[in-house]
Parts: C-alpha cells; sequence; structure tokens
C-alpha cells in the first residue's frame, strides 16, 4: 500500500526523498509528501495526484533540513487530498504511515477530550497526536513512540521525525513491512529495500512488532517487549536491478516483454534441463509427498495462478485441492488435515490477506509453501519452504511477469510431486519437462503477435462490458484476462469457464457485446466452439486465441489472434501474453495510465 521513507542525512535530502518515493510509487500514487527539519523546525511540503507534482512544489520551494521523512500513499482514511496526504504533524512531530490504526477514533476522542485539534480525516493524524500527548506528558522522544505503539491497535509501519531533534528518526513495524538502510554516517528507513538501493546495499529488515530509533551512527532496534535486539545485516541484491523502463512506454510493457527471459530463468532453478527432470531445490518432507489433500490460497492475480495450479496438481500429481482467496479462507475456519500442504502464491510478499491464511493453515499444522516474487518478504520468511519465482522486481501495478512465473513453478511442483507420488514416471516427467522448457521460446513467438493484438484492442475500446470464456486452465486465464481489462482500462469485464455461458451470462449477450474465447486446439475445443456458436447465434462479437488449427476450425465469423503450436497442457502459460497485452493497449489507447490504474496499489498490506 502507502510506500515510506526516512533519511538521516550529511546534506540537504529532500531530492532524496522524491528520488526514493519513485521507487515506492507503486505501492501508492494518491497524494505524496515529505517533512524535513530546517533549524530544528518541521516543515512540510505535500501535494495531491501522482509524485510529479511534489517534484514541482520541491522546485518551487527548495527544502534544506538534513533529516527527513516522506511518503507517497494509497488512502484508507479520507479522500485522497492535499490536506489528508502525508506526513502529518502535530505541534511536536511528523508522521508517515503506511497501513491501518484500527482503534484511531476511539484514540482520537480521547485526545480531543485533552485539547488536540484535529485537521484531517486521516488514522496517522491520530498517531502524531498520541506522540505529542507523551512528549506532553514528559516523556523523551523514545520514551512517546515506546509508549504510543503500546496504545496502538492494527497492522502499520511508521516512520517518525521530531521537532528539535536533528539526529533522530524513529520507525515501527507491525503486520507492514519496513527496512532499516546502513550508510556511512547516515542513516535511511524504507518500505522496501529497492527505495533505498540508490543509497546503500546494506540492508536490516524490522521483525513483526520491532521498532528502531536511529541517528546518523546507530540503530537501536527494540522488539514488541522493548527489549534490545539485533537483527541480522544483509547486502541486498535490489541495486542490481535496473527499476527503469528501458525504450518501453511503460513498465507493464517492458514487464509483458521480459516474460520468456524470466520464465527460463525460474524454469531454471526448479529444472535439471541435462537430465530432463524437475529438481526442486529443497525437500519435501515424507507426510507432505502422502498427504490426501493440499489447499491453496492467494489473492488477485496470484490466486487465479494458484487455481491455474489446481489443474495440474490434479493431473499430474492426483493430488486433491482446495482453495479459495485468502480473504474468504482466513476466516472461513476450515479444517485442515495435519502435516498436509498450504500452499500460498504471492508476488510481494507482503499482502495481508495471504499472510493471514498462512498463519492460519500454521496453527493448523500444515507445512507452509509460499510461491513468492519477493525472498526477503514476510510470507517467505515465515514459509517453511519458500519457493521463490526470479520475477525481478515488478513495478507495472498489474501483474504480469510475476503471473507466468509463478505458473512456471507451480508446474514444477505438481511435477515433482507427482514422481514422488509415483504417478510420473520418468519417460511422462521428460514429456513434461521437455513441454516447459520450450515455454520461453513459445512465449518469445507470442509477442511477436504484438501489432494484430494492439488492433483488437483498439476495437474493444469502446465496448461497455467484455466476456472472457476458457476451458480447463484456460478458465483461470479468463478469469485473468477480464481482471487486467477492468482494471487497466476501466471496462467491465467477466471471466467464465465456457461451459457456465448458457446457464447465465448467455442473456448479456447481444451485438454490442465482445466475447474473447481462449481456445487452443485441445481436447475440449469443440465443445467450445459449440459455446461460442452460441454467442454467435445471438449476435456477440467473437474474438479468438487459438492455433492454426482452431483459427482454421470454428466455420464462425470470427476475430482471431493466431498462436504459435503447442501441446496444450501448459499453453495457458504462453497465451497469458496477448492476454495481457488486450488490457494494456486497450488502456494505453484509452489514454489511462497502465502502471498505474486508479485506486489501486501494488502491495496491499490492508484487509
Ligand atoms: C492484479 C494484481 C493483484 C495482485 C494481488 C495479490 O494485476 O496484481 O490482483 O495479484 O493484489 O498481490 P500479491 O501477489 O503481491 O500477493
Amino acid at each position: 500500500m502507502c510506500g515510506i521513507v526516512g533519511i538521516l542525512g550529511q546534506g540537504p535530502v529532500a531530492g532524496l526523498l522524491v528520488e526514493a518515493l519513485k521507487r515506492l510509487e507503486y505501492r501508492g500514487y494518491d497524494s505524496s509528501g515529505i517533512a524535513t527539519l530546517e533549524e530544528g523546525q518541521l516543515q512540510r511540503l505535500r501535494a495531491e495526484g501522482k509524485l510529479k507534482n511534489l517534484a514541482t512544489r520541491l522546485h518551487n520551494h527548495p527544502l534544506q533540513g538534513h533529516v527527513g521523512i516522506g511518503h507517497t500513499r494509497w488512502a484508507t482514511h479520507g479522500k485522497p487530498t492535499e490536506n489528508n496526504a502525508h506526513p502529518h504533524a502535530s505541534a511536536k512531530v511528523a508522521v508517515v504511515h503506511n497501513g491501518i490504526i484500527e482503534n484511531f477514533q476511539e484514540l482520537r476522542a480521547q485526545l480531543q477530550a485533552l485539547g488536540h485539534q484535529f485537521v484531517t480525516e486521516t488514522d496517522t493524524e491520530t498517531v502524531a497526536h498520541l506522540i505529542t500527548q507523551k512528549l506532553n506528558e514528559g516523556l523523551g522522544p523514545v520514551a512517546a513512540v515506546a509508549a504510543s505503539l503500546k496504545l496502538l491497535r492494527g497492522a502499520f509501519a511508521l516512520g517518525i521525525l521530531f521537532e528539535g531533534h536533528d539526529d533522530l528518526l524513529i520507525g515501527a513495524r507491525r503486520g507492514a513491512p519496513l527496512a532499516i538502510g546502513f550508510g556511512e554516517e547516515e542513516m535511511y528507513l524504507g518500505s522496501d529495500a529497492l527505495a533505498l538501493a540508490p543509497f546503500t546495499d546494506t540492508i536490516s529488515y524490522l521483525e513483526d512488532g520491532d521498532w528502531v530509533v536511529l541517528r546518523r551512527d546507530s540503530a537501536e532496534i527494540f522488539d514488541a517487549h522493548d527489549k534490545l535486539v539485533q537483527r541480522p545485516r544483509s547486502q541486498s541484491l535490489a541495486s542490481a536491478f535496473l527499476v527503469d523502463k528501458g525504450n518501453y512506454r511503460h513498465f507493464m510493457a517492458k514487464e509483458i516483454h521480459e516474460q520468456p527471459e524470466v520464465v527460463a530463468r525460474t524454469l531454471a532453478h526448479y529444472i535439471d534441463l541435462s537430465a530432463g527432470k524437475v529438481n526442486l531445490p529443497f525437500e519435501l518432507p515424507p507426510e507432505m509427498v502422502k498427504m490426501e489433500r493440499m489447499t491453496i490460497s492467494a489473492c488477485g492475480t496470484g490466486y487465479l495462478a494458484g487455481l491455474t495450479g489446481k489443474y495440474w496438481f490434479e493431473k499430474f500429481a492426483r493430488l486433491s485441492v482446495d482453495i479459495d482467496v485468502a480473504s474468504e479462507f482466513r476466516y472461513r475456519e476450515a479444517p485442515m488435515a495435519p502435516g498436509a500442504m498450504m500452499l500460498v502464491v504471492s508476488q510481494s510478499g507482503e499482502t495481508a490477506d495471504t499472510l493471514a491464511a498462512l498463519r492460519y493453515a500454521k496453527a493448523q499444522g500444515q507445512h507452509i509453501v509460499s510461491v513468492v516474487n519477493v525472498p526477503t518478504s514476510t510470507i517467505a520468511r515465515e514459509s517453511d519452504i519458500a519457493a521463490l519465482t526470479l520475477a525481478g522486481p515488478e513495478i507495472g501495478v498489474a501483474s504480469t511477469k510475476a503471473f507466468t512465473c509463478q505458473l512456471a513453478v507451480l508446474a514444477c511442483l505438481a511435477i515433482g510431486l507427482g514422481r514422488m507420488r509415483g504417478v510420473l514416471d520418468a519417460q511422462e516427467e521428460s514429456r513434461l519437462v521437455k513441454q516447459l522448457i520450450a515455454i520461453p521460446g513459445l512465449m518469445a513467438s507470442a509477442l511477436q503477435r504484438e501489432s494484430g493484438i494492439e488492433q483488437v484492442s483498439h476495437s474493444l475500446a469502446k465496448a461497455r462490458d467484455v466476456l472472457y470464456l476458457g476451458r480447463g486452465t484456460n478458465y483461470p486465464l479468463a478469469l485473468e484476462g477480464a481482471l487486467k481489462l477492468k482494471e487497466l482500462s476501466y471496462i467491465h469485464a467477466e471471466g467464465y469457464a465456457a461451459g457456465e455461458l448458457k446457464h447465465g451470462p448467455i442473456a448479456l449477450i447481444d451485438e454490442t457485446m465482445p466475447v474473447i474465447v481462449i481456445a487452443p486446439s485441445d481436447h475440449v475445443f469443440e465443445k467450445t466452439v459449440s459455446n461460442m456458436q452460441e454467442v454467435a447465434a445471438r449476435g456477440g462479437r467473437l474474438i479468438l486465441l487459438s492455433d492454426a488449427a482452431g483459427a482454421a476450425g470454428t466455420g464462425l465469423d470470427v476475430t482471431s489472434i493466431v498462436m504459435p503450436d503447442m501441446p496444450p497442457e501448459f499453453a495457458a502459460m504462453v497465451y497469458a501474453i496477448p492476454v495481457q497485452m488486450i488490457a494494456y493497449h486497450t488502456a494505453v489507447f484509452m489514454g489511462k495510465d497502465a502502471d498505474q490504474p486508479r485506486n489501486l496499489a501494488k502491495s496491499v498490506t490492508v484487509e
């Protein structure tokens, strides 16, 4: 959600704060702001909308302070106005915050009764006043924060700056991530290592409940019981990743085009290429291999990757899969047979609902395997096994390359489990692995269809609603297509299992309704053609993603995007490319911001 940064520097920090916020903008972009200390006095600069508005303000009103905090916001409490933008301040402190303070109304009423005046609708302002109240009661800054943290409920990360204290920043982490960066007589605070990459690669991650007192030459970390603790320092790889768009217009376009490379890299991590077999880089406990049922939970696109994985686990490992979105699963009180596998899927590794589902399953005695892109994330660290996707940082808010890398890992896990469970013999495993190895090349060939896909996308821009249909593993992909289109272009879209069409959604079909059918010529192709006939009979406009045989084989008037020939098992990984491109090009054609769609944020650390 929101992005936080803090710098205790040797020179003016305002420009550096904005620089760091650029790398955090994917976490929220409703508004942004910074605060620094000038001659001990708090100075704030905030702006509604994109970060460039703040950069312009800073250009017109330069700030000179050597210590500061910054924030890019995804609004939870209060509209995305300048007044509600962080940092929030009271007389003596400025605060940046990611997450939600659940009991802010109660605290606000108590503070108002003590005479504190509130000027925003945010929960964050309560934290600034609460700490000020503790200072008013005679506590020093460190004790005031310690006392305030005990009164706050919710999941959050905080960065706090104190008037009159030029060598002090305090950070706190409960639920939402926070990292410390160590420099030469300089210290940094950031929501992730990526934000701090231009300044330092020596990073410590706060554990849940930790808070830290930063001075230019020290970082004292306290745990949830205020005990002084040490947390390991590591060398962050974030600076190795170039976070720029290269020659692409958007990060999303770049990330779509990176897929052959990152999927190949991910597959190589899980496959012994010379032996033609899956070689998992971790041991699966024997009880997990023998389990009768496994569970998958995730959110959004991660959930749809999991739903695709369900088809593969059931088919290749003969393993029943219970799957649910994490926001439902976490409260469902689902019974779970001890010793089985709970698999969670997450790009960021910080999604609040997915983390809660993981923790529920852990308490039920499950082995936790996470398919995760950020190795230092909370989900990766709380899992028994972190099965990494090697997609590299994904900056576009809509997930693309992380999704196909998740599919690559899930396919390898399903095949690996299939062998261990005696379902797949060596020959069958080698046949499937050969298909997987061919995927990056097929993806590269799918990317070459871009100009045709772009044309189709322009024809969608006028639609009010779009329907996506698919069967088998192309059913989750139909859901993913609809999700991508609505989040990027704001056109209403629905994904359906093609066989469900006649059970309701067919009522929507008329000549204004584009229906995108994802149907390689596999064993259910004929069934899908019947569904297409039902659409055609009602005047619906058909767009077909299929191979040459499929495109030639419907006998209907359809617009086809002809995909390379391939066996059906993993075709969804390749068909994901036109699905992503359709959403991207429709949005760009309509003048929408493909990297930062309205109302969304990349890392959803609130419920
Ligand atoms: C859609 C999208 C979201 C995320 C979801 C889960 O394009 O990106 O639906 O997939 O918010 O996020 P992670 O994977 O970080 O847990």
